[in-house]
């Protein structure tokens, strides 16, 4: 079975969908409101589990009744638990989220997920040793992912950098991942370069192999030479919210079969995730991927 550890944030994600999104100082009536389980890195540990992987997470929740839901939630998806801090003195993360049009809007305060430490990480390092795969996303101190990073490279496990929220990232990090998975915005943030500039070129200007996700697009991928396309899978888009995780989890739990095969399941796993409201409503278990995959196949 497929080993992934996950170094990441949990959150609650409170969730109004509404016929658009507010402009600067409007007020407008939203149609649907509901507390669901969230955060970047809780979110690739469930879609990973339910992709048929053994995951670990390596984070923080607070002790608050968010905390209790979130980790109850987790442990539902048999996701090991055992390097995620329960910390009394703070509150868990949250997400405010609006979704209009299948499109979000998302504000994160971190809360708990802050308190995620290097050491932490270092705490890890005999189940970080065995993983097939490490996924970090960026809703951690940057410490924490960098320690990711170093730990990862120095043991030989790939690590798969998923940089969001976008941030300027030292060159000297981005060569120690295996690969990393932004959006064209986070790409150029990432690299410190200008976001409208065409993607294939930012691309060629990372240190480091890049899966660029381009939405209902599908994926770029580029090791060396010239970046490659992989189509998205058609779905009607109920909320998109946790597609980037999914393609992320579905990158790492197909990895061993090489590249293309790697980012077209996680193109049918991310279009399977958008069907549903919530952002591991829709998440795929592994024959549901399996069976989008048979039918664009023939
Ligand atoms: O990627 C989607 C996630 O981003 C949401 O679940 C929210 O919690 C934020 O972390």
């Amino acid at each position: 079975m497929t080993r992934i550890v996950v170094v990441g944030s949990i959150n609650m994600d409170l969730v109004t969908r509404a016929p658009r999104f507010a402009g600067p100082g409007e007020t407008i009536l939203g149609d649907r409101f509901l507390t669901v389980p969230g955060g970047k890195g809780a979110n690739q540990a469930v879609a990973a589990a339910r992709l048929g992987a053994e995951v670990a997470l390596v984070g923080a929740s607070g002790g608050d009744t968010f905390g209790r839901q979130l980790r109850h939630g987790l442990s539902a998806e048999r996701i090991d638990l055992t390097h995620v801090a329960q910390l009394d003195d703070y509150a868990s993360g949250t997400a405010s989220i609006t979704v209009a049009g299948g499109e979000n809007q998302i504000v994160v305060v971190p809360g708990a997920n802050m308190q995620v430490t290097p050491a932490q990480v270092e705490q890890a390092h005999t189940l970080i040793a065995c993983a097939d795969c490490v996924l970090v996303q960026m809703e951690i101190p940057l410490e924490s992912v960098e320690a990711t990073l170093r730990l990862g490279h120095r043991l030989g496990v790939p690590v798969i950098l998923n940089p969001a929220p976008a941030r300027k990232l030292p060159l000297e990090w981005l060569k120690l991942t295996r690969y990393v998975t932004p959006n064209q915005h986070e790409l150029a943030i990432m690299l410190g370069l200008d976001p409208n500039d065409d993607f294939r070129a930012l691309m060629q200007r990372a240190p480091c192999p890049v899966v660029l996700t381009r939405g209902a697009e599908g994926a770029w991928y580029r090791e060396q030479g010239e970046p490659i396309h992989q189509s998205g899978f058609r779905v009607d888009v109920v909320d998109s919210t946790g597609a980037g995780d999914t393609f992320n989890a579905a990158l790492a739990v197909f990895l061993h079969e090489g590249l293309p095969t790697a980012v077209r399941k996680a193109c049918a796993a991310a279009a399977l995730s958008v069907a549903k409201f919530g952002a591991q409503g829709g998440m795929p278990q592994l024959s549901e991927v399996e069976a989008l995959l048979a039918l664009q196949s023939v």
